[in-house]
């Protein structure tokens, strides 16, 4: 964070900084996103904060953010600053690269994702069976309360593992859930106030032991794992016959190997392998576990879904994409999940690759900006009731799906969510399935279910809680 004191340049006004300690005073590490939302008030929709020494554009509402993301794409389109992993990272990996680093690894792992959706098995072809599995384990549970996040992280994680490592894991293995629970832990940890302090202090906090250091250890772990995966698959490697990511990966590496500079080399390799198992597993997870209790505190539309459910699909056959189409209501149901549930509140930051002139102000090259997706999910001047559970966000007047270019969960522009196909089909398909087969019964009355996330930091943590699925 040191090197980023910004070089001349004209940034957007904002609350003057303390030397070195930045914007501390206006900044609170606990509620980060709330203390930008009452900058806002005072200083528009554009401004900049110290994040520490570290100056950060701050964007805000559905036009400031279109205008740096989509109208001037490339301008916006580096990687920022995520201090709380970058010493695991440290810019390799798809989703933390910048340059030609980035573009190379980012081709590359669509069109190995599109090349493992349309050959011998679709994607969507494995996201039922996926699904049928997860209602066996529910059905095991005979109605008794449970605690989900494991029932729906599993079965959701086992769709990206079978493009990344070439099978699912069963249910039941041990190492599969300690992996699971890291992940969720992870996400947790990058959301506490330790992380937001850590994400302005990096610079002297890197040095020092305490809380903000689990998340380091806990993404070294994870990447052993990887690690482990990747020698598995080297030694048996057959060039002809990829089987997943992974060997997709290593046969490029194997191209390559008199390649100095090629970017197809094992920390690559590692690290973007467990950006997809990661971004593949705790985002969708995290937002059907918010839903069904969203489901549980608006009973009414649980039951409108259900009837739904039942005049286009029936009881007997499985759901597939194409219902979709055909189903308005529970897509907006869906979609005004994804508004409400906000899993990314603040984006990942970006940073500009080039001098850039915006609104009138000029961003050094390498300034770091935060499009804070949270603020366009409930923009006022889109969304009529932006705090509220309100499908008909998503609904005109005839009950047609409506669309709304303010609907950016996963952002937009360049970096736009590179799993955003196969999370909007698994979101649809375990939804469906689970809600064809089960009606939900929460062990609180609908209106003392709190849904204030348990944790609000880089993302929104929902609240932890118990239901029963109800054999229809
Ligand atoms: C990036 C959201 C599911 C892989 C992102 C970003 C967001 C996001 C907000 C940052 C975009 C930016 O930099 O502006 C979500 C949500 C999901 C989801 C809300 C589910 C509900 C997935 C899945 C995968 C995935 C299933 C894997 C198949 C990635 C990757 C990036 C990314 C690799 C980095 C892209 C880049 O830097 O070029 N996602 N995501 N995500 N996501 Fe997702
Ligand atoms: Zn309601």
């Amino acid at each position: 964070a040191w090197k980023r004191m910004s070089k001349g340049g004209k940034l957007p006004p904002g609350p003057t900084p303390i030397p070195f300690l930045g914007n501390v005073l206006q900044v609170r590490t606990d509620a980060t996103f709330q203390s930008f939302m009452k900058l806002k008030e005072k200083y528009g929709p554009v401004f900049t904060v110290y994040m520490g020494p570290r100056p950060v554009v701050i964007l805000c509402g559905h036009e400031a953010v279109k205008e740096a993301l989509v109208d001037r794409a490339d301008e916006f389109s580096g990687r920022g600053e995520l201090a709380s992993i970058e010493r695991n990272f440290q810019g390799h990996g798809v989703a933390l690269a910048n340059g030609e680093r980035w573009r190379i690894l980012r081709r590359f792992s669509l069109t190995i994702l599109r090349d493992f959706g349309m050959g011998k098995r679709s994607i969507e072809e494995r996201i039922q069976e996926e699904a049928g599995f997860l209602l066996v384990e529910l059905r095991k549970t005979k109605g008794a309360r449970i605690e989900p996040t494991f029932f729906l992280s599993r079965t959701v994680s086992n769709v990206i593992s079978s493009v990344v490592f070439g099978s699912r894991f069963d249910y039941e293995d041990k190492q599969f859930l300690k992996l699971l629970q890291m992940i969720n832990q992870s996400f947790i940890e990058m959301s506490t106030s330790w992380a937001q302090l850590y994400d302005m202090y990096s610079g002297i906090m890197q040095y020092l032991p305490g809380r903000h250091n689990r998340i380091y250890y806990l993404i070294e772990e994870l990447k052993d794992f990887i690690a482990s995966r990747v020698k598995i698959n080297e030694a048996s490697l057959d060039p002809q016959n990829p089987r997943d990511f992974i060997d997709c990966f290593l046969i490029k590496m194997h191209q390559d190997k008199n390649n100095p500079h090629t970017e197809f080399n094992l920390k690559n390799l590692v690290l973007t392998t467990l950006n997809l198992f990661f971004a593949g597993t705790e985002t969708v997870s995290s937002t059907l576990r918010y839903g069904l209790l969203l489901m549980m505190k608006h009973p009414e539309v649980e039951a409108k879904i259900h009837e739904e459910i039942d005049q286009v699909i029936g009881p007997h056959r499985i759901p597939s994409v194409d219902d979709r189409a055909k189903m308005p209501y529970t897509d907006a149901v869906i979609h005004e999940i994804q508004r409400l549930t906000d899993i990314v509140p603040m984006g990942v930051p970006h940073n500009v690759i080039r001098d850039t002139h915006f609104r009138g102000y000029l961003l050094p090259k390498g300034t770091d900006v935060f499009p804070l997706l949270g603020s366009v999910l409930k923009d006022p001047k889109y969304f009529r009731y932006p705090d509220a559970f309100y499908p008909q966000h998503f609904l005109d007047e005839q009950g047609h799906f409506k669309k709304n270019e303010a609907f950016v969960p996963f952002s937009s522009g360049k970096r736009i969510c590179l799993g955003e196909a196969m999370a909007r089909m698994e979101l649809f398909l375990y939804f469906t399935s689970i809600l064809q087969n089960f009606s939900l019964r929460s062990l609180v009355p609908p209106a003392d279910i709190d849904i204030t996330p348990k944790v609000s930091g880089f993302g929104n943590i929902p609240p932890t809680y118990e239901l029963c699925f109800m054999v229809r």
